[in-house]
């Protein structure tokens, strides 16, 4: 088991990750059990495929552990699923000393962590991702959210867990597409932070099946952490991990998550860009198609037929809270991202013709 720590002084936590780790789950050093009640947060499927296992094991290593089932999906991330918890949670008797043991994708840490962070005041909580999205990205920050009617995340906390679980084996469970889609998230700390990894994640994608996911997790989450120690409530440097994700969230917003997913759409919105990054002359040409061809090696979705106005007001929706031009992290070269504040909305709708 390998072991990344988080370091944000009295909120530093470590990062676990290592194959069949959920098998030696009642071991887990950090993991004190003093009688107090366990709460596994997850949705059916995966109580099914892995949270019944660790419920099991925990019990029978002498942890008072109860499960929460929420539904599949952003449809728990709302206001009244929230509540139910919080009932769930009085009901089983939870304290202060409760500990919450948030197990599944990005969703499910969002609610869970945000449950935690609010229950009498905010109790202590785990992440357990079993999406690679997950793994490498939502599970470590502590960011955590809710979604009302007028968008996504408006209610939300930063809360750090108290420590991130992480099994590359589980991804086997996992459907290949969905697999895949995460990569993109891999690659983006490339594209971001490290040309070496990013020039090896190029050469381990010449074969997907073999690919490494616990290496490309165990740097991700490096890269991760090493950000949020730096800067824990996105001030400056964290809003480089939104690379690609401005047009991604756009992208979603139009298409539905029926027919593009999270990591495809960053994706695509890494594209853009980095054609935006090539158009205002930070990166080359040769870099800008280089890394196009990275991204290119995972399968996309066929995206050609779209309205770019309608897309475009998306952005200009999700930039509500921006004052002035449109921020876009941009590259000014492989593995070194910039917060850049003025780039036009002629450039943007310019760079949809990537998508094509
Ligand atoms: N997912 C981006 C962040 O944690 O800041």
């Amino acid at each position: 088991m390998k072991t990344i720590e988080v370091n944000l002084r009295e909120r530093s936590y470590p990062i676990y990750i290592g194959d069949n780790l959920y098998k030696e789950i009642d071991h887990i050093p950090i993991f004190k059990n003093i009688g107090q009640k366990w709460v596994i947060i997850s949705h059916h499927i995966i109580m099914e495929i892995i949270g019944n296992k660790i419920g099991s094991l925990l019990r029978s290593s002498g942890f008072d552990c109860e499960n929460i089932i929420v539904p599949e999906g952003d449809a728990a991330k709302n206001t009244v699923e929230y509540s139910k918890i919080i009932s769930q949670l009085v009901k089983f008797g939870c304290d202060r000393k409760s500990v919450i043991l948030a197990l599944g994708g990005g969703v499910i840490g969002d609610i869970a962590g945000f449950v935690a962070s609010s229950f009498m005041r905010g109790i202590k909580y785990y992440q357990i991702p079993t999406t690679l999205l997950s793994m490498v990205d939502s599970s470590i920050g502590g960011k955590t959210g809710l979604n009302i009617p007028e968008g996504k995340n408006l209610i939300g906390s930063f809360y750090q867990p108290a420590g991130v679980l992480i099994d590359p084996k589980a991804l086997k469970t996992l459907p290949f597409d969905e697999v895949h889609a995460g990569i993109s998230e891999i690659i983006k700390y490339g594209a971001i932070q490290d040309k070496i990894f990013l020039n090896n994640i190029d050469d381990w994608l010449n074969d997907i099946n073999s690919f490494p996911f616990l290496e490309a997790i165990l740097k991700s989450c490096k890269i991760k952490s090493k950000i949020i120690s730096k800067d824990e409530h996105e001030n400056d440097l964290r809003k480089i991990l939104n690379f690609g994700h401005t047009i991604g969230h756009a992208l979603e917003a139009y298409f539905g998550f029926e027919k593009i997913r999270h990591g495809e759409a960053v994706a695509h919105g890494m594209i853009c860009a980095s054609w935006i990054s090539k158009e205002t002359g930070n990166l080359t040409d040769r870099e800008y198609q280089k890394l196009c061809k990275i991204i290119k090696k995972v399968p996309l979705p066929n995206i050609r037929e779209f309205d770019p106005d309608r897309l475009m007001g998306y952005i200009k929706l999700d930039k509500k809270n921006e004052v002035g031009d449109f921020c876009f992290i941009l590259l000014n070269q492989l593995g070194n991202a910039i917060v850049e504040q003025n780039i036009s909305e002629k450039l943007i709708i310019k760079s949809f013709e990537k998508l094509k």
